[in-house]
């Protein structure tokens, strides 16, 4: 029996606010994980049917074997959101999910190097087709480009000496694991930063898993196609897990939504230009997690939910 290490994020505002607008909806969640969402909503809405996207297969694996029991009311697209996204055919999701980031799995258990605490080969590749893993990439990119991931992806203040300290490394044997990326960090900023909250390795962890998946590329496109894509009365959810995610979807929900004073989007026809989609905002400010799940999953700490709602009427076919 597979054991499940993710608790499924802001579950309780999710179910209330992306209510199918009919029975026999269909729900797209982009980033189904273990599949807890997905459990949670197959359960609470016996009608409807379900696809999940995954870039990791073998996570997706695991998700297979917990929603089994739903049978043919749920589907697996394996790759990108993005590219699952760019290739969809036949008719557009009532609801789509996005639950943003990688899961718990791939810190405990997927051997990759997502974080600094396991010494593991430094891979980082949600997807086996991802062209090149983390080692890779800092074995091949010039030390400014480092610096400027490592600085943009990871808002690391000390990202300049990190990345010298990494081309310092590579010239005495490389960087093949998550261990030895984990101290040359640490060895290379202001011993006081290394008592800090975090782990000093915590942001450049951060910043080379979003580089090596290109996650804000994919964030940005994949959530425009999903606005797009969305049947009129359809719902979008963003959950977001840091602030450059959380922008993204901010900016896009903005630029598409009805009630928007700051891009005067409103006045705009439906049109090719504006991505086909007009939206109105459920939450102005995005949601963050109760106290009590913060209590009881401390990973939900930093999560941001915004949903918005596609205009038009539910039932009409998706120009
Ligand atoms: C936070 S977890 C989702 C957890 C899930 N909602 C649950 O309840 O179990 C995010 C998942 O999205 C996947 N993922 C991240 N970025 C992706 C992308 N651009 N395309 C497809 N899958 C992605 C990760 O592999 C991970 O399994």
């Amino acid at each position: 029996m597979a054991e499940f290490v993710h608790s499924p994020v802001m579950l309780e505002e999710l179910l209330s606010l992306l209510v199918p607008p009919r029975p026999e909806a269909l729900m797209v969640d982009c980033t189904l994980g273990e599949g807890g969402h997905a459990e949670a909503f197959l359960s609470r809405y016996p009608d409807i049917s379900y696809r999940g996207i995954d870039a990791d297969p073998r996570i997706q694996a695991k998700a297979a074997l917990r929603l089994g029991r739903f049978g043919d009311r749920v589907s697996f697209l394996s790759g990108y959101f993005d590219e699952v996204l760019g290739a969809w055919e036949g008719p557009g999701p009532d609801l789509v999910l996005f639950d943003l980031g990688i899961s718990m799995y791939h810190f405990v258990e997927s051997g990759r190097g997502f974080g600094h605490g396991k010494d593991e080969e430094l891979d980082m590749r949600l997807s086996p087709e991802a062209p090149r893993s983390a080692a890779q990439l800092l074995a091949q990119e010039r030390e400014e480009e480092i610096a400027r991931i490592i600085f943009e992806y990871g808002e690391e203040r000390f990202s300049r000496r990190i990345a010298a300290a990494i081309v310092a490394a590579r010239r005495s044997g490389g960087i093949a694991t998550s261990g030895r990326l984990a101290e040359i960090v640490s060895a290379a900023v202001p011993p006081q930063y290394r008592h800090g909250r975090i782990h000093p390795a915590t942001r450049t962890f951060q910043a080379l898993r979003i580089a090596v998946n290109d996650e804000l590329g994919r964030a940005e496109r994949g959530i425009r196609l999903a606005v797009k894509l969305l049947a009129p009365g359809g719902l979008v959810a963003v959950i977001a897990f840091h602030s450059l995610e959380d922008r993204i979807a901010k900016r896009i929900f903005r630029e598409f939504s009805s009630t928007s004073a700051s891009t005067g989007a409103s006045d705009l026809p439906i049109s090719e230009d504006t991505g086909g989609a007009m939206l109105g905002l459920l939450t102005k400010k995005p949601l963050e997690s109760s106290a009590e799940e913060q209590a009881r999953n401390p990973a939900s700490r930093s999560a941001k939910l915004r949903v918005a709602r596609k205009i038009g009427a539910a039932g009409k076919a998706n120009a």
